[in-house]
């Protein structure tokens, strides 16, 4: 009997779209086999692409919070199949998954669509998916939906490079290379390969997806930089405090915004490098703690 695939995303650039359909595209080459849906999560108002200045850190709060907005209802025949597996593209906006993928997952429609069903997430993003993906499997085991797999696609440029071309082309649609800068987002390269992806997912059909995680992080699905983790704790704990008071002081909003636009700027050019001088201080004290998250944040478990 065929199987049913279903491919959730939401894409503003088409990035995710890309990534999500080569990661199918072994599934669709065999159509007696498997039936592909895909579902491309719709808000009721859209976010803007390319991104006024202040609209992209006026997304801030809401988006840290996970605070959802309304969404279009899937389609019946997503609402209607029962899925052998589903795909789960998305993306991540202020470390936490973004707002139209929680606004879909704070939906009465996750449930439905994805009670016990296997899942393999796919993230395209910049380079801090780590704690997201925390976040995100929290929500999966709430609604009782079976994480197997995690790929996760990021600029591999460094860390610095990636934030100037990301900021260039989410606020001009700007993607090639210009003066300096190389090209923004998850190279071409990456996005083409990643079909190998859905040829290890689809080998690991027969054994319930036994095995899968460890299978694809053997082929580079999830690079691991201790690094970034730090900067993410790091920036988790800051956030908190930023978007909580931002809410709270709703007539300072403007203003409260537009300080923590020059925050997180000074956070990103002035604060990360010296956290950074420490992270490789401490890197031989540190050593096999930093394996044991790395291992940790690549699998698929929750703590
Ligand atoms: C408002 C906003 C915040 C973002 N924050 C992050 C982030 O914290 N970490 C990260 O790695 N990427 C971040 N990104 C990049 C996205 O994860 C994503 O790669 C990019 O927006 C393209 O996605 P899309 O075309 O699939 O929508 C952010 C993007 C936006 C629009």
């Amino acid at each position: 009997m065929q199987k049913n695939i279903l491919v959730i995303y939401y894409t503003q650039t088409g990035q995710l779209e890309d990534i999500v359909k080569n990661i199918a595209k072994p599934f669709e080459d065999k159509k007696t086999e498997y039936k592909v849906t895909y579902y491309n999560i719709q808000l009721k108002k859209d976010f803007p692409f390319p991104w006024p200045g202040d609209v992209f850190f006026n997304t801030f709060p809401e988006s840290y919070l996970q605070i959802p907005s309304e969404i279009l209802p899937p389609p019946e025949e997503v609402l209607n199949t029962k899925f052998d597996l589903i795909l789960f593209g998305y993306q991540v906006w202020y470390l936490t998954p973004s707002i139209p993928i929680i606004s879909f997952l704070k939906s009465g429609f996750a449930e439905k669509i994805m009670k016990d069903v296997p899942v393999v997430t796919i993230s395209g993003t910049r380079n801090m998916w780590m704690l997201s993906q925390e976040k995100l499997k929290v929500y999966l085991k709430n609604l009782n939906s079976k994480l197997v797999g995690n790929i996760a696609l990021v600029d591999r440029h460094d860390n610095y490079t990636s934030v100037l071309t990301i900021l260039r082309w989410l606020t001009t649609g700007k993607k090639e290379k210009s003066g300096m800068l190389p090209a923004a987002g998850i190279s071409d390269e990456e996005i083409q390969g990643s079909v190998k992806y859905g040829r290890i997912i689809e080998q690991h059909f027969s054994s319930n997806f036994v095995g899968l995680q460890p299978e694809l992080v053997k082929n580079g699905a999830v690079e691991i930089r201790p690094f970034l983790v730090r900067v993410e704790k790091v920036g988790n704990k800051i956030f908190t405090v930023w978007s909580n008071l931002i809410i709270r002081k709703k007539e300072k909003r403007p203003l409260l915004i537009k300080l923590f636009k020059v925050y997180l700027m000074a956070a990103i050019w002035i604060i990360s490098p010296i956290v950074l001088i420490f992270h490789l201080l401490l890197a031989p004290l540190l050593w096999k703690k930093r394996k044991k998250q790395r291992e940790y944040l690549q699998g698929i478990n929750l703590k």
